[in-house]
């Protein structure tokens, strides 16, 4: 238990495709009156691109952080649709979500895209969340942790010793997001042992003990305490119960 205090929770709020501008920036000034002082842990906003400059306004001056979902790895060009990791910090984004599982399957991203999303965002000095996570599938064949490894080496590819710390990495079971289903403490505990474990036979133990590994899928204010509880869970990255300030506040509350 005692490295776990050296690491500061984060739980970040992953808003999806939902909330136009003026419904974003009412969650988020409610989320800066609820938890916007607090300092025991730290607190990131995922709302779509649309609502950023908004929502950044909304929490200026708090403590709340703001993240994107997504990013382009490259500064500027010819990628119609796409936004550049400068085009977020212009907006004073801290964080971007990179690798989740929606973007894997909807999306066809790959590791290798995704490990360019990752150097992306630390070459801008954006703390990219890194979303790992197995299938049903493959979570019932008994491959978690494999294909958990197999996306975690493949995604720090090139990625330096001294940038390390500054990737958060996000344990999300696929069968679990959306669907009311939480990995148990005990199962996503061993995953994130092995996440930890893996960044430190790649970098040093000292390292890893550094890193934040969130846990996300379908966590509530009711799940949350007894995940929050085990020593490598570090966070949480949140989806559903994140579109309501009562229910994100809470899970904030269980973290501290
Ligand atoms: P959920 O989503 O909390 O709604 O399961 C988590 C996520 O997709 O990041």
């Amino acid at each position: 238990m005692k490295t776990k205090v050296i690491r500061k929770p984060l739980i970040a709020g992953n808003w999806k495709m939902n909330k136009n501008v003026q419904e974003a920036v009412n969650l988020a000034e409610e989320i800066v009156e609820k938890v916007g002082r607090q300092t025991d842990a730290n607190v990131v906003i995922c709302p779509p691109f649309t609502a950023l400059a908004g929502v950044a306004k909304a929490i200026e001056g708090s403590n709340i952080q703001l993240g994107a979902q997504n990013l382009y790895p490259a500064s500027s060009g010819a990628f119609t649709g796409e936004v550049s990791p400068e085009m977020l910090r212009d907006l004073f984004v801290t964080h971007a979500i990179v690798g989740h599982s929606e973007r894997r399957t909807l999306f066809h991203e790959t590791n290798a895209f995704i490990n360019k999303k990752v150097l992306a965002a630390l070459a801008t000095n954006l703390k990219p969340i890194l979303c790992l996570g197995e299938t049903l599938e493959q979570h019932e064949v008994g491959d978690a942790l494999k294909v958990v490894q197999q996306q975690l080496l493949e995604a720090l590819k090139d990625v330096q010793s001294n940038q390390i710390e500054n990737i958060i990495i996000a344990y999300e079971p696929v069968w679990a997001i959306g669907t009311g289903k939480t990995a148990t403490p005990t199962i996503a505990q061993e995953v994130h042992f092995h996440i930890r474990k893996t960044i430190a036979d790649l970098y040093s133990p000292a390292k890893a003990s550094k890193i934040r590994i969130l846990y996300g899928g379908s966590m509530n204010p009711t799940n949350a305490q007894a995940l929050l509880a085990m020593p490598d869970i570090d966070g949480a990255l949140i989806g559903g119960a994140a579109l309501e300030a009562k229910s994100f506040v809470k899970i904030i509350e269980n973290a501290l």
